[in-house]
Formats: C-alpha cells, sequence, structure tokens
C-alpha cells in the first residue's frame, strides 16, 4: 500500500454523514439512493458505483455528524478497505474534511489505520491461500497548509500498525514453531537493525541471576527458558527509563492442573504480552521516539512432565520471598515476578509496567472489550487510560485494596500463587505487585482483548495485537 497526498485514482471515497441534505462529488446518486432509502450514511455502511467510467465513487457512511471518533474513523475506512479489495481497485483517493473534535491529524491517521487493518491475513500455513489484490496507491486530499503534518501522521501510523502486525504474527504462531527460543530470535532480528540491543539469556544465565520461579515454571518443558531484554536509548541524556514487561508462556497446558483441551488449544497465545511489548519496541523505535524504554520477557513453556514442578511445592525467587505453588496454572505470575524484580531491581528503571494473559477471571469481568488494569499509582493509571483512550483500546482499571492481599499470604511460605476463585484478577495483580519494590507499576490483563474466538470491527479472529498502540502512545505522550 502506498500512501500519498495529493489527488487521483481510480475510485473516490466520499464520505457521507447521516442524514445530510447533498454530498458533494456524488449530488444526483446520494439523492436517487437516499430517496429510495438505500443508503442512509450509518458508520461503515458502503455503496460502491464503479460501472461508471469517469467517476467511479464509493460512497462510505460515517453516521452521525455528531457521533464521530477516531475509532469510528478507523472502523469505517476498514470496511472501505475490505470492500475495495473485493473490488479489485487498485489506487484511491481520499479527501479528508475537517471535523469537529477530532485534530486533523488524528483524522487522517485513523483514516489510514483503517485501510492498513483491512490488509492484515494470517495464512502463511493455508494451502489455498485467499489472493486479495492490495490497494496499491491511496491518494490522500488533505486540507490547505495541513501537508506537512498529514505525511508525518502517515508515517507514524505505518510504524504503529507495523508493531501491531508483527505483535499479530508472532501470538498467531501455534507453539510448534514460536518456542522461547524462536520468540527470542524473532525480536533480535526485528528489533537490532532498528538501534535496540537484544540481550538474550539461557537457562544457565536464568539459574545464576536466581530466577527461581521463572524456572520452576520452566522444569517440565524440553524447550529452554530464555530471558530476552531489549532496551532502547531514545534518550540518552535522560536517566528516566520505563519497563515493559510481558507474559512470554509460548504455551500454557497448566502443567500438572491440566487445561481441558477446550482451553488449550488457543494458549500458544499465552505470549501475547510478550509479543504487545515487543511489537510496541518496533513501533517507538521506528518512530525515533525520545523517551528510554526496555521491554523484558521472560520466555517459557508450562509443560507436563517427569521434571515438571507440583502443586504443593515451595519455590524461591529472585527477590527472595518464597512462594506455595498451589496452581501449576498459574504460572505467568511466577514467570512475572522475576522479569517485574528484575527490572526494578536489577535495571532500576522508574516505571514498569506488565502485560500478560494473566486471568481466565478477567474475561469473565470484562470479556474481550476492555483490558483489566490493576495498579500502585494513580497518575500512571492516568496516563495509561489516556493512551488507551488515543489507541481505540479501552482500559478498566480494577480495585486493589489491601483487605485484598490477605488471600495471597502463604501458609508455609511467603506468598502462594492463587487466592482462589474470588476476585482472581485483582489478586494475580497483587501477587505481581509483590515484586515491583514499590516502583510506580501498572498491570495489563489482556486475556480478553488479545485474543479473539471471533473478529469485531478492525480486529480479526486470533490475535489482536492490543495494546501495542497504547504502549506507544504511553511511551510518546506521557
Ligand atoms: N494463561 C492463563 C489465563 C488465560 C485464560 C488467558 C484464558 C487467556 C484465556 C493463565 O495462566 C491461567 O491459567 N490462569 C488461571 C489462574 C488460576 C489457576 C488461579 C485461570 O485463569 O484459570
Ligand atoms: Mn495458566
Ligand atoms: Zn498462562
Amino acid at each position: 500500500m502506498n500512501i500519498n497526498l495529493g489527488k487521483g485514482g481510480d475510485v473516490k471515497i466520499i464520505p457521507v454523514f447521516k442524514n445530510v441534505e447533498n454530498v458533494e462529488n456524488a449530488e444526483k446518486l446520494y439523492k436517487y439512493l437516499k430517496d429510495k432509502e438505500l443508503f442512509k450514511g450509518n458508520s461503515g455502511e458502503l455503496f460502491a458505483d464503479i460501472a461508471n467510467k469517469d467517476n467511479k465513487v464509493l460512497l462510505l457512511g460515517l453516521g452521525e455528524k455528531s457521533k464521530i471518533s477516531t475509532q469510528s474513523i478507523r472502523k469505517a475506512f476498514f470496511e472501505a478497505g475490505k470492500k475495495l479489495m473485493e473490488l479489485k481497485i487498485e489506487s484511491i483517493e481520499i479527501s479528508i474534511p475537517r471535523l469537529e473534535n477530532i485534530h486533523y491529524s488524528d483524522a487522517v491517521k485513523s483514516v489510514v489505520e483503517g485501510l492498513l487493518q483491512s490488509e492484515y491475513s494470517f495464512d502463511k500455513y493455508l494451502s489455498d491461500k485467499k489472493i486479495i489484490p492490495s490497494i496499491k496507491t491511496i491518494n490522500l486530499d488533505v486540507i490547505k497548509d495541513m501537508e506537512d503534518e498529514s505525511t508525518a501522521s502517515v508515517k507514524e501510523i505505518q510504524n504503529i500498525i507495523e508493531g501491531v502486525f508483527l505483535a499479530r504474527d508472532l501470538v498467531n504462531e501455534p507453539a510448534i514453531a514460536m518456542t522461547p527460543k524462536n520468540l527470542a530470535e524473532n525480536a533480535k532480528e526485528e528489533l537490532e537493525n532498528l538501534g535496540i540491543k537484544v540481550e538474550i539469556y539461557g537457562r544457565d544465565d536464568i539459574e545464576e541471576l536466581g530466577m527461581e520461579a521463572f524456572l520452576a515454571v520452566s522444569h517440565g518443558s524440553s524447550q529452554e527458558p530464555q530471558l530476552i531484554v531489549m532496551n532502547y536509548e531514545g534518550d540518552p541524556n535522560s536517566k528516566e527509563k520505563l519497563a515493559l514487561v510481558g507474559k512470554g508462556l509460548t504455551f500454557d497446558s497448566g502443567g500438572y492442573c491440566i487445561k481441558p483441551p477446550s482451553s488449550m488449544d488457543t494458549m500458544h497465545s499465552d505470549m501475547a504480552g510478550a509479543a504487545s511489548v515487543i511489537g510496541a519496541m518496533k513501533s517507538i523505535a521506528k518512530s525515533g521516539l525520545k523517551k528510554n524504554v526496555v521491554a523484558i520477557v521472560a520466555a517459557c513453556e508450562n509443560m507436563v512432565s517427569g521434571a515438571a514442578y507440583k502443586p504443593g511445592d515451595i519455590i524461591g525467587s529472585m527477590s527472595g520471598k518464597t512462594i506455595e505453588v498451589l496452581n501449576t496454572d498459574a504460572e505467568g505470575r511466577l514467570t512475572l515476578a522475576d522479569a517485574l524484580w528484575y527490572a526494578t531491581n536489577t535495571l532500576k528503571v522508574n516505571k514498569v509496567i506488565d502485560v500478560a494473559t494473566l486471568t481466565g477471571a478477567c474475561i469473565v469481568a470484562l470479556g474481550n472489550i476492555n483490558t483489566g488494569a490493576i495498579t500502585n499509582n494513580e497518575s500512571l493509571m492516568n496516563d495509561v487510560k489516556k493512551a488507551g483512550e488515543m489507541a481505540g483500546e479501552p482500559i478498566w482499571q480494577l480495585p486493589s485494596n489491601d483487605e485484598y492481599k490477605e488471600l495471597i499470604k502463604g501458609t508455609f511460605a511467603d506468598l502462594k500463587n492463587t487466592g482462589g476463585r474470588s476476585a482472581g484478577t485483582i489478586t494475580a495483580g497483587l501477587f505481581l505487585e509483590e515484586f515491583v519494590n514499590h516502583t510506580p507499576w501498572l498491570h495489563l490483563d489482556i486475556a480478553g482483548t488479545s485474543y479473539l474466538s471471533s473478529s469485531n470491527g478492525y480486529l480479526p479472529k486470533g490475535a489482536t495485537g492490543i495494546p501495542v498502540k497504547t504502549l506507544y502512545y504511553l511511551v510518546k505522550e506521557f
């Protein structure tokens, strides 16, 4: 997809708000359709008139003018993109009008994002690939004096979407292909040429670091665990550094507390947190954001074997705290405990965000619309929430009063790795807080939002790439 500023193209996309009287460039057609009630301008509604040689148009509904948002623009242009590909259209012209309440550059970004989103598919394993010709050329007709800003916005959203698609690809790969080693290799390949330093530590190094909790989870697998540390220095003169820690279970069978088959087959997606921090690093570096960020992934598999950890085991951790393993399926928090301690105590970052497919309970609470959040710092919460709004990736904070901490106090060790069924997302989050050494910290539970059983708007079935966009905007804006 080649995106330029200017005019021209086989088909003109004409944005239409609901209930308007007439539409520029398609007066007659619109009047006819309106009278016959064939086109109302509902958000995402389409009418293609491409038989006429000299005036091919695609009417695209944007809904009520007062309700327009960046998210509704993304969705509408995603539908337009799909339609254009179906109609085998190779080049288009879009004039982007000024909209009330939306910055012009945000409108440009949303239009382009919607079109880019329509191109995603994960078909590398299909013998019969659906050959969908992509739209080759997009000409954006932008308003006067917004050319430079628009060019920059196009480039920025392309960088962001590259990170989103990278995250999706990593998650959609099955566990047989995306092993901890392979994930580490991918991070290296994708990030090193962008100036990010990628360090990979194997089992011996992880033992030396004392990451006993992380190692315990990995014991049942014949795949070697990998600690992946990705360092981006966009502002060498500053001491400020944010850590992005992603849960990297390349497969979660549940271990001896084994999952039923119906909830196991998608567990190659239990590294979606890791994928999202890798994807975000790509977007951040490509856009050259002037911030310091380090991403950390403790990657391993949770499997069953004679060497696997067992319910009732008492294990240590890098922090020195001891943990009773009451459920081997609550493994993510054990790997994250050591990764968070490494970020806050070894690297001494001054803020940390972790992203994890941590609890089924989060899906029960919030479904697949909102990502769940737990924090020890309300101002960080505000920033992340705003970044999520900019991204169109909604986030909902859950309470985390000290009272809940009683539920994860251990009997024979300092902590236990599950607090039982009640408040499962909250107790999982509070378990993580034990390992951040009072650093400003925020946890995102993406169990419901990172992987979908059916598509939703521009989010495809399978991996969504959430919350790559949120992480990008957080680093950029706050
Ligand atoms: N990876 C799962 C959480 C999950 C479930 C993610 C469904 C995506 C979809 C996690 O490791 C897990 O198994 N959590 C347990 C915790 C429980 C044993 C305390 C859960 O949610 O059941
Ligand atoms: Mn699990
Ligand atoms: Zn898991």
